[in-house]
This record gives structure tokens, sequence and C-alpha cells, in this order.
């Protein structure tokens, strides 16, 4: 048999799959850019209706294209009639990131026109994800709680109406600034796993729907999307910050992974990790509550002694999942939607990608390599041991 040299990239490392101009990593100095522009200053000056129009038409927006951007949101913001089934057949007996995963693919049938393939009907059906998304995630955690749909409200912008159509009460100021940081800060990160997924369904030339669906399905594990929730979870059991340490030492010395910490790009503090901990720490200042506190001590001490540890040896240090938990439970987000609530603001950076990568398509289909043996003896099923 034909032998030559094969390099294996485990998980693809180090490999590159297309050109982009949407966002722009630095692992190594732990820096990061949407379209140029720096993540510390759109989270601190933009909005997520801002940065998803950039994301999605590559420049920011002047007043009147963002006020129209945002009408057109808005018109979308209703849950469709099967994604209402869809919550209250399976909220009892799905993850809720299969649950959004399915509600995510039904949307199709919506669709005006399937045939319609242009750009126009691309972001028309980008815009309806991104709007439903949020409302259907709302509707999730409604429904788990037991509590009734609340409609949206159009005098809220995206993030500030998703989390009233979740809690019923219209965000104060600072609440609408954290769930909005929190949406801008997922909103787009590269080729991770679930962006990838979404790139590898759409370079069959299959659906927008379709695409992003493998990217919810991607993003629901525990090295991905989850790990905001089991990083609050990892808190929740060390419980008093007196047990930090030893729990992280034990977890450490029995080779457990400390959610919240270590990224395959960032060899340095994600910068979205600094601007989770910076807004997390302001708010508890001013919104001293007692559950935040605890869950910011922990967080912090178990920051320092990772820090200590990990990263000058391994180049582990904090991702955006660590402080994630602790704000959200600030803001009165149930742990069960971070994942889901990571989906609907990743869903542009999805749409983006996918628009952008089918300018210049390419089937993905990689190769591997087989070890296995070759014309083996095939044994009728009666004489087999
Ligand atoms: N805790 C403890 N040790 C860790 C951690 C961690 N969180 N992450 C990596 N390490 C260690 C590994 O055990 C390994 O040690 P070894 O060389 O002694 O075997 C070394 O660091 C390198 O680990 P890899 O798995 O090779 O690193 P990789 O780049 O594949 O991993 C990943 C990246 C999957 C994110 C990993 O750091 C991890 O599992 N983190 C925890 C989950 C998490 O927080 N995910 C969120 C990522 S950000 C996002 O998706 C939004």
């Amino acid at each position: 048999m034909e032998s030559k040299e094969i390099t294996i990239s485990r998980g693809l490392e180090g490999i590159y799959i297309a050109e982009t101009t949407l966002c722009k990593i630095d692992g190594a100095n732990g820096r990061l850019w949407y379209r140029g522009y720096p993540i510390e200053v759109l989270a601190e000056n933009s909005n997520y209706e801002e940065v998803s129009y950039l994301l999605l038409f590559g420049k920011l927006p002047n007043r009147k294209e963002l006020s129209a951007f945002r009408e057109r949101l808005k018109a979308e913001r209703d849950v469709p009639p099967v994604v209402f089934d869809i919550v209250e057949e399976m909220s009892g007996r799905a993850h809720p990131m299969d649950v959004l995963r399915t509600c995510i693919s039904s949307l199709s049938i919506y669709d005006e026109d399937p045939e319609d393939k242009s750009q126009q009907a691309n972001i028309r059906r980008a815009i309806k994800l991104i709007a439903k998304t949020a409302s259907i995630v709302a509707y999730m955690g409604r429904y788990r709680q037991g509590k009734d749909y609340v409609p949206p409200d159009s005098s809220l912008d995206h993030s500030a109406n998703f989390l009233y159509m979740l809690t019923g009460k219209k965000p104060d100021e600072m609440a609408a600034k954290l769930i909005d940081l929190m949406f801008i800060l997922h909103a787009e990160h590269g080729s991770n796993a679930s962006t990838f997924s979404t790139l590898v369904t759409g370079s069959t030339l299959a659906d927008v729907y379709a695409a992003v669906t493998a990217g919810a399905a991607t993003l629901k594990g525990p090295l991905h999307g989850g790990a905001d929730e089991a990083a609050l979870r990892m808190m929740y059991s060390i419980g008093d910050p007196d047990n930090t340490e030893t729990y992280i030492e034990e977890a450490l010395e029995g080779k457990r992974r400390i959610m919240g910490f270590g990224h395959r790009v960032y060899k340095a503090y994600d910068p979205r990790a600094k601007i989770v901990r910076k807004y997390l720490e302001l708010y508890q200042e001013r919104n001293p509550s007692e559950e935040v506190s605890r869950l910011l001590q922990i967080a912090l001490r178990a920051e320092k002694l990772m820090l200590e540890k990990l990263s000058k040896t391994k180049g582990i240090w904090p991702n955006i999942d660590f402080f994630a938990g602790p704000l959200y439970r600030a803001i009165d987000v149930p742990a069960e939607l971070f994942t889901p609530i990571f989906a609907a603001s990743r869903m542009v950076g999805w749409c983006a990608h996918l628009f952008e990568y089918w300018q210049n398509n390419r089937l993905f289909r990689p190769l591997d390599n087989y070890v296995g043996e070759v014309d083996k003896k095939y044994v009728p099923i009666d004489q087999r041991e």
C-alpha cells in the first residue's frame, strides 16, 4: 500500500479554514476585535443591535440605518405557534439546549420563500433568527418556572426586551446594560466549534436554518457553550468561599478541569472575562446581594489560585464563562438558560460567518487516516463465532 507521511491535526488545531473580516483574536496578548473595533470599546459604548448590524453589514450603522434595523428586529420578536408546542412538549424531558435547537430548526417552516437564496433573503432570515431566538429562550425560561408567556415590548431594545420577556419586569438601566453586554460579548468569536459546524453544514449549501441548528447543537457541550453553567454549578458546590482553595486543589489533583478556565486560542486572560469581571464587581458594589457576594468571593479566590498554578505553566487563564454565571445570577437569570442565551447572542456571529463563507464557498471535506485492515475475508453469518 502507498505510504506517505501524514500529519494529523487533532481538533484541527492550528489549521486555517478561511479568510474573514469579522473577528480577530490575538490569543497571545488577550485581544479581540469585531470588524476591527476593540471589544472593550464596543462593550463600553455600543449595544447589541449596533454590533449585530456591524457584523452582518460590515460597518457601524448611522442613526437611520440603526433605527431601520431595530424596527426589522422588533417586527420579528413574536414566538411562533409551533414553538409554544415544542417548548411545552420537550421542557420537562430535555436539556434546554435540545429544546432550543429543535425550536430553531422549526423556524424554517415560517420562511417566506425557501427557494430564494439571495443575500437579501438570507439577511431577512438572520434578522428573524436573531429576534426570535431571544424570545424563544425567554419563553423557555418562563415555561420552566411555570409562568405565562410575556409578549415583547416594542419600547425596549433587543436585550432589555429579552430580560423583560424572561422576568416580566422592565429592567433598570444597569440590568439592561449587563444583559446587553453579555449579548455583545457572546456575539462573535471566530471559527470556534459551533461556528465551524455552522460552516460545515452551510458548505453543503444546506440552508441557513440547517446551518445554525448545527451551530446550536454544537454549542451545547461543556467544553464550549456549556462551561458557564458548569462553572456556576462548581461555585455552588464549593458553597463557602473558605472551601475554594481545597476544592480547586483536589480537583486539579484528580485531573479534573476547572470550568471557565483555559481556551484553545487565548493563552492569556480572555479580554471578555476581564470585562465581565469589571461589570460584575461594579454591579455588586451598586446592588449588593448576598448570593452574588458569595459567588464573587469564590470566583476571585479560585481565579487567584488558578493563576498562581496554571497561567505560567500551562497558559490556562479565565475565559468568558468563568464570571458569566455570577453576573447572570445578579440579574436573576437562571443557570439553565446560560447556554441558550449564549446561542441567542451568537446567532448573529453564526449567520455573519455563514454569509461570508458562502461568498467563496467550498465544501468541507477533510480526510481521515485509515489505520484498520483491508481486504478482510467475509464470513457468512452462520459461520461466525
Ligand atoms: N482546568 C484544568 N486544567 C486544564 C483546563 C482547565 N479548565 N483546561 C486545560 N487544562 C490542562 C489540560 O489538562 C492539559 O494538561 P496536560 O497537558 O497536563 O494534559 C493542558 O491544560 C492543555 O489542555 P488541552 O485540553 O490540550 O487544551 P485545549 O486547547 O484542547 O482546551 C478547552 C481548551 C477545551 C477550552 C479547555 O481549556 C477546557 O476544557 N476548559 C474547561 C471548559 C471551558 O471553560 N470551556 C469554555 C471555553 S470558552 C468558550 O467556549 C466560550
